[in-house]
């Protein structure tokens, strides 16, 4: 017997936007193109998101060791991101979103990161869903961070070892405040989190796809929600 859809919608999704590259070579395509396909689904599956409910959507753009690749693809993807936060940036403000960015995205050229701290400021008094890109993010340095950040406070004396607790913990990672992420979605086929959310992961319920990033469209989301629903989640109990 088919397992009923419940209805439940996950309150944050994350996604690792796989398959760009794939995308554009069966087509005979420059790797340019799967990314520039790439960020019309972004622009898609975020508008889907919000039409379905979903509280925070945190997109997988650049990880930290996306700088491994040709200097040429780093540079058109920054480019796109430009594009992106230029033409974007309006129709995220009218619709009420608010715009978080995780990562060590500093490291980005001067003029980029100017425009992503501006962008975030123009969507920081909205009050709707949260799209989180992650740039220049690695779960593990965003672990280190957190334990330093905590361990300079024991060493100061303002806090007690004893307080490290998981609730502290999770409130120097950069998603503070995003509610518990319930659902991580990789695209491509690939079954990895590849240094993604490790920490937030714990419960999440994982979903692999093997549509290609440029080909995720409103009705594979909707479908990835059913899927969702479907799942039945105990976090450790029965
Ligand atoms: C993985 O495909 C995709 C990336 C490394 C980049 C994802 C970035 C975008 C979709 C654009 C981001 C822009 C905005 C505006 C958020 P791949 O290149 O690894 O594909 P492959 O594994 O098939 O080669």
């Amino acid at each position: 017997m088919a397992v009923p859809d419940t209805g439940a919608v996950p309150r944050h999704v994350a996604i690792i936007m796989d398959g760009n590259g794939r995308w554009a070579k069966r087509r005979l395509l420059p790797r340019f193109a799967g990314h520039k396909a790439g960020v019309d689904a972004v622009r898609r599956i975020a508008r889907a998101a919000r039409a379905q409910g979903i509280e925070a959507l945190t997109l997988y753009a650049f990880s930290s060791e996306n700088w491994r690749r040709p200097e040429t693809e780093i540079s058109d993807l920054m480019g796109l991101l430009r594009i992106f936060l230029r033409k974007d940036l309006a129709e995220l403000v009218s619709d009420n979103v608010r715009l978080r960015v995780i990562g060590d995205y500093r490291r980005f050229p001067a003029d980029l990161v100017a425009m992503i701290d501006d962008a975030v400021e123009r969507t920081s008094t909205n009050t709707g869903p949260i799209l989180a890109i992650a740039l220049n993010y690695g779960a593990q340095a965003e672990l280190v961070e957190a334990t330093r950040r905590l361990a300079l406070k024991v060493a100061a004396g303002e806090m007690a070892a004893e307080a490290i607790t998981p609730e502290a913990i999770e409130g120097e990672l950069q998603t503070n405040g995003l509610p518990p992420l319930d659902l991580v979605i990789r695209t491509s086929g690939e079954q990895r989190l590849s240094n993604f959310l490790l920490w937030q992961a714990a419960y999440a319920e994982l979903l692999f796809v093997d549509t290609l990033w440029p080909d995720f469209d409103e009705a594979a989301l909707a479908d990835a929600v059913a899927e969702f629903g479907r799942r039945h989640r105990r976090f450790g109990g029965l």
